[in-house]
């Protein structure tokens, strides 16, 4: 019984180890054309150090089992000879000549759209530049139309972030006081996920973004559609908006149409439009939105923003109608 234990725990962790090579934050997944020629450059290396290692293997069965017996010096300096010095030098200069082809390809400018991304402690700010029409700022959530190469513009005001949307393509440090760039095209429509990948601070690990890839004509729509202000609340979302002004949220975060205006944390304009709330930390509902309010320092460790303990329930949970309202 023991001896079939074995090849089954085996098979387990591989089918374990693949279960997580698809998804929505996945290189081996890829959705987009970056994505699609480091994962196609990922499995020519694998393959080809797989082959290289089975040789190798092969070579040291035979020294030692198979024929084992002393070989005569021409046998020994042919093999050093086309085993040594020829096939590494073949093998290895095809795959580097193959990886360099991939790296133009990699660097083609964009079509038109620019989105600049600041990583900050912990969140992402978001600004839109089209080839036409008014800048959108919005955050922690990225909208891209298929089929397109669109050019990110990366950098962060604080410390060393970097900008990472595996089913994309990336990744690339975000670094204060520069301005790296960054190609994508999205190929297939769908929601992705892209995380920050250097270590930023406490929170560092709570810094995701939500990558939602429309098709060409429904992103130009939506794109289109956030310059106007969103919709006046009426009933429990108007109280809300009350409270929120009145509690000074306008400070730190803008909801274009309100006197909120502050420009140090995310702009909410939209937020009731974004599936998740703290840079991807909750699924967007009202409960989550009255409880990161409430205990912001527990959920996101050394945010910027303060937690508010004391806030009543009712007015936490007007707050959250309110916001959650603006789509
Ligand atoms: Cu931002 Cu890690």
């Amino acid at each position: 019984m023991a001896r079939h234990r074995l090849p089954l725990a085996g098979l387990a962790l591989v089918a374990l180890g693949l279960s997580s090579c698809a998804g929505v934050q996945s290189a081996l997944d890829p959705a987009g054309h970056e994505a699609r020629q480091v994962a196609t450059l990922f499995w020519v290396m694998t393959i080809g150090a797989g082959v290289v290692w089975c040789l190798v293997l092969g070579v040291a069965v035979y020294a030692t089992r198979l024929r084992p017996e002393p070989h005569g010096d021409a046998v020994g300096w042919r093999l050093i000879l086309w085993g040594g010095v020829v096939f590494p030098t073949v093998t290895l200069t095809a795959l580097l000549v193959y990886g360099l082809g991939l790296m133009p390809q990699l660097r083609e400018p964009g079509e038109g759209l620019r989105i600049d991304v600041s990583g900050e402690q912990f969140w992402w700010r978001i600004t839109y530049r089209p080839a036409e029409g008014p800048l959108v700022v919005s955050a922690n959530e990225i909208r891209l139309p298929v089929g397109e190469r669109v050019e990110f513009a990366l950098t962060s005001p604080d410390v060393i972030h970097a900008f990472w949307i595996p089913s994309l393509g990336g990744k690339v440090d975000m670094i204060p006081g520069r301005e790296n760039r960054l190609v994508l095209k999205a190929e297939t429509a769908g929601v992705y996920r892209g995380a920050c990948t250097e270590f930023c601070g406490a929170s560092h690990a709570l810094m995701a973004f939500d990558v939602v890839a429309m098709e060409k004509a429904e992103f130009a729509a939506w794109l289109a559609a956030q310059s106007t202000p969103p919709p006046e609340p009426d009933g429990e979302a108007k109280r809300g908006r009350d409270l929120f002004l009145r509690h000074g949220c306008g400070a730190c975060h803008r909801v274009s149409g309100t006197e909120a205006s502050g420009e140090i944390g995310p702009d909410l304009t939209r937020f009731g439009a974004r599936a998740t709330l703290g840079a991807a930390t909750l699924p967007n509902t009202p409960d989550a939105i009255a409880r990161f309010v409430r205990e912001v320092d527990v959920l996101k460790p050394r945010a910027k923003m303060p937690a508010y303990p004391k806030l009543p329930a009712d007015e936490l949970s007007a707050i959250a109608v309110y916001l959650g309202s603006l789509k």
